[in-house]
C-alpha cells in the first residue's frame, strides 16, 4: 500500500507531546511490513535543515487561503529507516519560534495556518505523483485533509483510490472555527450541511475529521468507548452517527529510545536483571533537585505538558498535603502559566522536596524516568498517555487515575497475587490520589514487594508489534469497502 502520513509534529523533529512519538514510530513498524510509507510535516522554524540533511525540492506551489495565494516549497530528508519525510515550507505560516503558540498562548492564525498546510498536502502529493491508497490524517490540523477528498476533490481522478483514515490523538483540541472558514478554506456553501462541514453553525476540523474520513480510530481501546459515551467534548453524536466502529487502537513505544540499557542521558545504565545504575540515577537526581540524598526518600517523577487534561490541581493539592514527609517531586513541564506558577510557588516554599522545571528537555526528561521511584499521572483524561509506558520500561512504578489508556495499560498491584505493574485509583469513584499514594510507600519500604512490582514494570511491553497489524486491518477494510462501493455503484 502507498500511505501518506499527516500530521503537525513527528519525532525526531519537532515535539509537543505523544503524537509526535505516535507519528515518528509507527511508520517504521508499517514500512516493515512491506509498505510505502512517507510522511509530510509543516516545516517550523525549530526543525534543524543541517541536522537532517533536509534538501529544498525543484517545486514551486500555490494554494489559496481566503483571498490570498500562498507560496510554498516542499523540503526532504530520509530518516534513520530511510522513510521519506516532506516539508510544507511556507514563511508566513510557519517560520515563527512555536509549533502551535508561544508563551503558553495559541497563535491567532492557527485556523489559517492548518487550512494551508492541509490543501499544501494535497498539492504536493499531486506534484510528487504519489498517489496514497491511504492518507493517514492525525488531529484536528489534518481534519480538513478528508473534508477536500470528500467535497472540492471528490471528482479529482488523481485520489479516486485514495481514502482517508483519521486518528484522534485528543477530542479536547477540536480547532473549532466561525462558518466562514468555508470561504477561508475555499469549500462551497453547498457542503455546509451536518452531515459534512457544518458543526453547530461553525466549522469544526476535528468534526470534519470524523464525519468524513472513511475510518476513524483512536488511540486506546477505552478511549473508543469513553468519547463515544460521555467524554467526546460534544463529539458524541458525530461519533455515534458514523455506521462503522471507531477503532480503539493502542500505542505503544519505541524501546530502542526508550531504553535504560542504552541511554546516554542518565547517570548509569540499567536493565531488569542488574539494577545497581538506577539507584545511581536517583541519587544523580537528588543531587540535580538539590534534595537530601539516600534510597529511603520516596522519589516521584512528572514529565508532562502543563494543561488541566493532567490532573495538576490534584497534584498541587497532594503536595501540599504530602509536606514534612520522606518524599520529593520533580517535576518537568511547559505549557499553561497558571500552572506553572502554582507549581513553582511550591517549591519556592519546600524547596528541601519539590523541583520544579520549565521548558521542553529531552534529556532531563531521561533522567527523571530513569532516577525516580514512581511516577505519577493522575490525569483527568487521557487518550492513552505514553509517559506511563517510558516509566515502566524505566522501572518507574506509575500512580495513575482509572481513565482511557491509563486504564488499559496500568493494573493494582496485589501484594497478594503479586500481580500488577502499578496503582490506580478512581476519581470518578471519589478514590484519593493522596491515600493512594500512601498506600503505594507502604509496598515501596517492603523491599521484597518492591522488587517484584519493578519485574512486573518491566515485563509490561507495550510493543508496536501488535497495533501496527490492527492499523494495516483498518486500511485493508477502508480499502476494500472503497473497492465494493465502485464495483456496487458501476453494476
Ligand atoms: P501527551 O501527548 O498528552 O502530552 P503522552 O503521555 O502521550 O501525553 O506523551 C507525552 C510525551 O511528551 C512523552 O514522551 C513525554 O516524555 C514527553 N514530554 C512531555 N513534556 C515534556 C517536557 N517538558 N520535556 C520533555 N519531554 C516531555
Ligand atoms: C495525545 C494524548 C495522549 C496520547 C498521545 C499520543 O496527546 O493526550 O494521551 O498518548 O496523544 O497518541
Amino acid at each position: 500500500m502507498n500511505i501518506l502520513m499527516a500530521a503537525s509534529e513527528c519525532v525526531p523533529f519537532v515535539k509537543v507531546g505523544g503524537l509526535a512519538d505516535v507519528v515518528g514510530t509507527l511508520p517504521k513498524y508499517l514500512k516493515s511490513l512491506g509498505h510505502d510509507v512517507r510522511l509530510i510535516l509543516p516545516k517550523y522554524a525549530a526543525i534543524d535543515g543541517k541536522k537532517y540533511n533536509i534538501k529544498t525540492l525543484p517545486y514551486r506551489l500555490q494554494v489559496k487561503v481566503g483571498q490570498d495565494t500562498e507560496s510554498f516549497r516542499i523540503k526532504h530528508c530520509l530518516t534513520k529507516d530511510n522513510i521519506s519525510v516532506y516539508f510544507i515550507e511556507n514563511v508566513r505560516f510557519f517560520n515563527r519560534p512555536g509549533v502551535y503558540g508561544n508563551n503558553g498562548q495559541d497563535y491567532g492564525d492557527n485556523r489559517e495556518r492548518y487550512i494551508f498546510f492541509c490543501r499544501a498536502i494535497l498539492e504536493s502529493v499531486k506534484a510528487l505523483m504519489f498517489r496514497p491508497d491511504i492518507v493517514h490524517c492525525h488531529d484536528w490540523q489534518t481534519g480538513l485533509v478528508p473534508a477536500y477528498l470528500k467535497t472540492n476533490l471528490k471528482n479529482d481522478g488523481f485520489f479516486w483510490n485514495t481514502s482517508s483514515v483519521f486518528t484522534i490523538h485528543n477530542i479536547a483540541y477540536q480547532g473549532h472555527f466561525r462558518a466562514d472558514t468555508i470561504e477561508v478554506a475555499g469549500f462551497l456553501w453547498e457542503d455546509f450541511t451536518p452531515d459534512k462541514l457544518e458543526f453547530y453553525n461553525s466549522v469544526n476540523f476535528m468534526k470534519c475529521g470524523i464525519s468524513l474520513a472513511d475510518a476513524v480510530s483512536t488511540v486506546s481501546p477505552t478511549y473508543a468507548k469513553e468519547i463515544k459515551e460521555f467524554n467526546g467534548m460534544g463529539m458524541e453524536i458525530v461519533l455515534n452517527s458514523r455506521t462503522d466502529e471507531v477503532y480503539g487502537i493502542l500505542n505503544g513505544i519505541d524501546y530502542n529510545y526508550w531504553n535504560p540499557k542504552s541511554n546516554k542521558s542518565i547517570e548509569s545504565s540499567y536493565s531488569k536483571n542488574d539494577l545497581f545504575g538506577k539507584k545511581l540515577c536517583k541519587t544523580a537526581l537528588q543531587n540535580l533537585c538539590g534534595f537530601d540524598v539516600g534510597e529511603g526518600y520516596y522519589l516521584f517523577g512528572c514529565i508532562s505538558r502543563f494543561d488541566n487534561q493532567k490532573g495538576f490541581d490534584i497534584i498541587i493539592d497532594a503536595l501540599y498535603q504530602l509536606k514534612g514527609t520522606n518524599m520529593q517531586f520533580v517535576i518537568l513541564g511547559s505549557g499553561n502559566q497558571y500552572i506553572e506558577r502554582q507549581l513553582k510557588e511550591a517549591a519556592l516554599k519546600m524547596p528541601s522536596t519539590i523541583a520544579v522545571f520549565s521548558g521542553y528537555n529531552e534529556d532531563l526528561a531521561h533522567k527523571i524516568y530513569a532516577g525516580s521511584d514512581v511516577y505519577i499521572m493522575p490525569s483527568n483524561f487521557e487518550p492513552c498517555g505514553l509517559s506511563q509506558m517510558i516509566a515502566l520500561a524505566y522501572g518507574t512504578i506509575p500512580i495513575v487515575n482509572r481513565t482511557g489508556g491509563l486504564s488499559d495499560t496500568i493494573v493494582y498491584y496485589n501484594h497478594f497475587t503479586k500481580e500488577g505493574n502499578g496503582f490506580v485509583f478512581n476519581i470518578t469513584y471519589g478514590e484519593n490520589f493522596v491515600q493512594t499514594i500512601l498506600k503505594s510507600e507502604k509496598i515501596f519500604k517492603d523491599k521484597k514487594n518492591w522488587n517484584i512490582l519493578m519485574q512486573n514494570a518491566f515485563n509490561s511491553k507495550f510493543t508496536w508489534d501488535k497495533s501496527v497489524l490492527e492499523y494495516e486491518k483498518m486500511y485493508q477494510n477502508v480499502i476494500h469497502n472503497k473497492q465494493y462501493k465502485a464495483v456496487f455503484i458501476r453494476s
